[in-house]
């Protein structure tokens, strides 16, 4: 069955709490076995506290977007231009609305935001095969790799990956692909 064509609209103040939810429960089903339940409990409080996602609500040079499907929150990125390149910091989808191209139509809405950007980069987990394989699907590559992800001293392990937009943006199930 085709999963409903989602909704890409803008993160305001009105969602926040609905979006600490949201990457509270899809931070514990994704890094609990990694980074363990109390430092994912210390990230939701810090990282996705409701004052510092509302601060990057309207953020000059970001997108904080949010992806509904049938009116429901089920997907959120936000991207900010950092160091001559848009920093996607956060693209999360909840567990029960993975793998149904929320992703993809978020990844593809952050990239829209930015229609002059000269490349894209983000951190993944190492052992986060599922964001890797996403990722690769639509033409990032590996660029590095650091334990500072999210900010220094941070202690996470991540790889860099890169997209430009003269590389093809892959999107599955159309057999599409924009250059
Ligand atoms: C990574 C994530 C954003 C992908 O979003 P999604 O909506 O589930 O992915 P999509 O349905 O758009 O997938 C597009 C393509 O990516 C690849 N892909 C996605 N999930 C995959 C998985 N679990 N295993 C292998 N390939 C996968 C596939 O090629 C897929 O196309 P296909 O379904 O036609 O094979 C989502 O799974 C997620 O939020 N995961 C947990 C949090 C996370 O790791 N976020 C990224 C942090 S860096």
């Amino acid at each position: 069955m085709t999963a409903p064509r989602p909704t890409i609209r803008p993160c305001t103040l009105a969602d926040i709490p609905a979006v600490h939810a949201l990457l509270t429960e899809t931070w514990h089903a994704t890094y609990d076995g990694w980074l363990g339940v109390e430092r994912v409990n210390e990230i939701a409080a810090t990282w996705h506290s409701h004052s510092q996602l509302a601060a990057q609500v309207g953020r000059p040079d970001s997108a904080f977007l949010l992806g509904e499907v049938d009116g429901r929150l089920g997907g959120t990125a936000f991207a900010h231009a950092a160091n001559g390149s848009i920093e996607i910091g956060r693209l999360y989808v909840l567990p029960a609305h993975q793998r149904h191209r929320l992703g993809t139509a978020l990844l593809r809405a952050v990239i829209d935001a930015f229609p002059d950007a000269g490349a894209f980069q983000l951190d993944v987990e190492p052992r986060n095969d599922t964001a890797l394989a996403f990722y690769r699907r639509h033409g990032f590559a590996i660029i590095g790799a650091g334990t500072d992800s999210g900010g220094t001293g941070s202690g996470i392990s991540h790889l860099r990956l890169e997209w430009a937009p003269s590389r093809a943006f892959d999107e599955p199930g159309t057999g599409s692909s924009t250059t």
